[in-house]
């Protein structure tokens, strides 16, 4: 082959995600856009510590934490450019490729983080791991991160208290029709951009699980923070699907156990982390925790539920009756 034939090769295997399996070790650049003490920092960092003990000089993963590297607003356009190889964005954030993930953003459809994981482990949870593959965007599993929690800058007991304000939500239509619902606006904002906007005024309120909030010290500015659990925050892990079939089948099979092994500890460790986070945070006396009664949470639950319907034809009824199912 001749030099030109072959940085030819070279740089047509990298625009397509092709591994160059003699080029030296296999990088994956894993991106992410939250701190390194949470479900889904720890399981990056733990992603590169088994394969560095397991697969040695075959495969260096870079870990870039806190939208370092790329944000939300580019980090899904630089894993199909493969630039990156790895991220585990939030299930609100893959709108623009599949409409069927948008299940798990419908408030009050799953009981709790169990119901979720009974989803995501049964059939149609696991095809939706499939669903981006026309956009070369393929899914290695589930992360969790845990439920939200609603915080603002006054006292939320029930639906009617939140008429008025701005939230700040993720790039999702579902959430912006949930808060629609009880007479509240929104605003799209990147997470690296959420602190500023609460801290600024720009926004008066947000939804995020304890290890968001604590992390970011969101409840630093928010001084009041209603415990709703009215919906999931969880991740996908997502790679470039050519890059990822491009990986040589022994290796693409040792790093898949791996995932497989963090992907176990991500979920198992997740509650508890978001639970010991509730803990600073009521801790720190800087917030304000609101627990409501049955009947208060009742009443947001009914005024939220609506957005079921309006979304059912889009995600598809099958999805939803799954996901419902898994309740117990
Ligand atoms: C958010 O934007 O609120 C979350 O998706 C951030 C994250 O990755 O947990």
């Amino acid at each position: 082959m001749t030099k030109t034939v072959l940085a030819f090769c070279l740089i047509l295997a990298a625009g397509l995600g092709v591994p160059q399996a003699y080029a030296g070790p296999l990088l994956i650049k894993f991106s992410h856009v939250v701190s390194e003490d949470t479900p889904k920092g720890k399981g990056a960092l733990l992603f590169q510590r088994l394969v560095r003990e397991r697969l040695g000089d075959q495969v260096v993963v870079e870990v870039y934490p806190n939208s370092t590297l790329y944000g939300d607003a580019d980090e899904l356009t630089a894993l199909r450019e493969n630039r990156v190889q790895m991220l585990a964005p939030s299930l609100a954030k893959f709108e623009a490729y599949t409409h069927q993930l948008r299940v798990f953003d419908l408030p009050f459809l799953f009981d709790d983080l169990e119901a979720v994981e009974r989803f995501q482990k049964r059939a149609k949870g696991r095809q939706l791991l499939y669903s981006m593959e026309n956009h070369n965007i393929l899914g290695l599993g589930y992360w969790h991160n845990g439920m939200k929690q609603l915080s603002a800058t006054r006292p939320l007991r029930l639906p009617a208290d939140a008429r008025g304000l701005n939230f700040r939500v993720q790039q999702s239509e579902v959430l912006e029709t949930q808060f629609r619902q009880v007479g509240a606006q929104t605003t799209r904002l990147p997470f690296s951009q959420v602190l500023a906007a609460l801290s600024s005024g720009q926004v008066q309120g947000a939804e995020n699980p304890w290890s968001n909030i604590f992390s970011q010290g969101f409840h630093e500015v928010q001084p009041y923070i209603t415990e709703t659990n009215h919906g999931v925050l969880d991740y996908m892990l997502v790679t470039n699907a050519r890059f990822w079939y491009g990986i040589p089948h022994r290796l693409r099979t040792q790093l898949e156990a791996i995932i497989d092994e963090v992907s176990y500890e991500v979920n198992r460790e997740a509650a508890r982390l978001n639970e010991q986070d509730r803990q600073r945070v009521a801790a720190s006396g800087r917030s304000r925790i609101i627990n409501l009664t049955p009947a208060e949470r009742a009443a947001w639950r009914a005024a939220m539920e609506p957005v079921w319907l309006h979304f059912e034809a889009d995600i598809g009824p099958d999805i939803i009756k799954a996901a419902r199912s898994s309740n117990p």
